[in-house]
């Protein structure tokens, strides 16, 4: 039958072809838009809570680079959902922190908080978190708390623990056969922690940390220590410092002529993202740290290629940390179809994530903590140069976590 002539449909109605046709496709279209309908999400609300002013900025801002790079990357969505971003600066101030975090968690009503940089604001951003049971991913701040006793199924972590990097360069430094160590960094979880785990291998392996030298963050008048390290005549000095304050520290210490005299050592972060201000002062110190400027892989050469491109300067170590927190956040997103409900297999998959990181392969501890390499890096003009492995698949204690 041509849809021009009349049909019966139904129980006796009659109309013509072209009018059924055009109901038929009405309805379809309707039924369409209404599939589109229910499966439209709304825009994922990210918070993130990092330091864009003070001697942190220049880490806050590698981070969110990065993260949205990885964002783009995947279409600009994770799990299909579109992104929403609340941007707050953090101002590396843990006194400021828990009210920065309940406005992000219950004014603007993030799904997410990725932050921060800072160990104690971090903290205090965990406890909102745990209070709140909001997803937080914390893109670098290493407090050892963090993945231990204050652990919680919705917090993770893609950076490190503070003392990682320590206890590598403790070892290190023991296998070189240094007798005698003296340490110095800010005074709060952080630069302890690291420091603590120096002091750990460092001993462990025969050696004497003579004296702990510490100051108030982000305080950076160095000049009485230096002094303290020239008498104090240790074999080694390792430090704990990063951003601005690890520029002026390095600069400081060639200054004062120790580094001809007594071999200066540190956290990676003493030479990440550092190095094209601290230029002839940084030649050729050892730091260890989970990344490397020139680590030869696929993932990292095509990370390094997209953020300069994007960005037009190199990526640090505070990148590939941001880029791999919305890795992880896209590898639970999409397990669960960007419904974030379905909270116990969002956390799921992102415990058994398998991210290719730029820094490497890396899997989770139970607490939620990367268990990775260290390498050995050394400053060769503008590059943090790996010349070794300090510790193979170093993971991190429970430290009380229960999970
Ligand atoms: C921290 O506060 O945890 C931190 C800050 C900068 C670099 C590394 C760690």
């Amino acid at each position: 039958m041509d849809q021009d002539q009349t049909r019966r449909v139904g129980h006796g109605w009659r109309m013509t072809g072209t009018l059924a046709a055009a109901l038929l496709a009405a309805a379809g279209l309707l039924q369409v838009a209404g599939q589109a309908q229910a499966q439209a999400q709304p825009k994922l609300k990210i918070g993130l809570m990092l330091p864009y002013t003070g001697t942190y900025a220049a880490l806050g801002n590698s981070i969110t680079n990065a993260f949205k790079l990885a964002i783009e990357e995947n279409a600009g969505k994770v799990g299909g959902r579109e992104i929403e971003y609340f941007v707050v600066d953090d101002e590396s101030d843990p006194a400021k922190a828990p009210d920065n975090a309940n406005k992000l968690v219950k004014r603007d009503n993030v799904d997410v908080l990725v932050g921060s940089v800072h160990s104690g604001v971090a903290l205090a951003m965990a406890k909102v978190a745990r209070d709140n049971n909001t997803l937080l991913i914390d893109p670098n701040a290493g407090a050892n708390e963090l993945t231990g006793a204050l652990c919680a199924p919705n917090i993770f972590r893609t950076s490190f623990s503070n003392s990682q990097p320590g206890i590598a360069m403790g070892q290190v430094m023991a296998e070189q056969k240094k007798k005698t160590a003296v340490t110095l960094t800010w005074n709060y979880a952080a630069g302890t922690e690291s420091v603590d785990g120096f002091k750990e291998a460092f001993e462990a392996g025969g050696g004497k940390v003579i004296k702990e030298m510490a100051l108030p963050f982000p305080q950076v008048e160095f000049q009485p220590y230096l002094t303290e390290i020239a008498a104090l005549k240790p074999d080694v000095v390792y430090v704990f410092f990063a951003g601005g304050g690890a520029v002026k520290f390095v600069k400081d210490y060639a200054a004062a002529g120790l580094g001809k005299t007594i071999p200066l050592v540190g956290a990676g972060f003493l030479t990440d993202g550092t190095l094209e201000a601290q230029g002839d002062a940084a030649q050729g110190l050892l730091t260890t740290l989970h990344y490397g400027d020139g680590l030869n892989n696929p993932k990292n050469n095509a990370f390094r290629a997209a953020y300069m491109k994007a960005y037009k300067t190199e990526p640090d170590v505070y990148a590939v940390q941001g880029y791999d927190a919305a890795q992880l956040l896209i590898a639970g997103m999409n397990a669960v179809k960007g419904d974030t409900a379905k909270r116990a297999e969002l956390v799921k998959a992102m415990e058994t994530a398998k991210l290719d990181s730029p820094r490497g392969p890396f899997a989770l501890t139970r607490s939620h903590n990367p268990i990775q390499d260290i390498y050995l890096r050394k400053v060769e003009g503008k590059e943090n140069k790996v010349i070794g492995v300090a510790v193979k698949n170093l993971t991190d204690p429970p430290r009380g976590c229960k999970l």
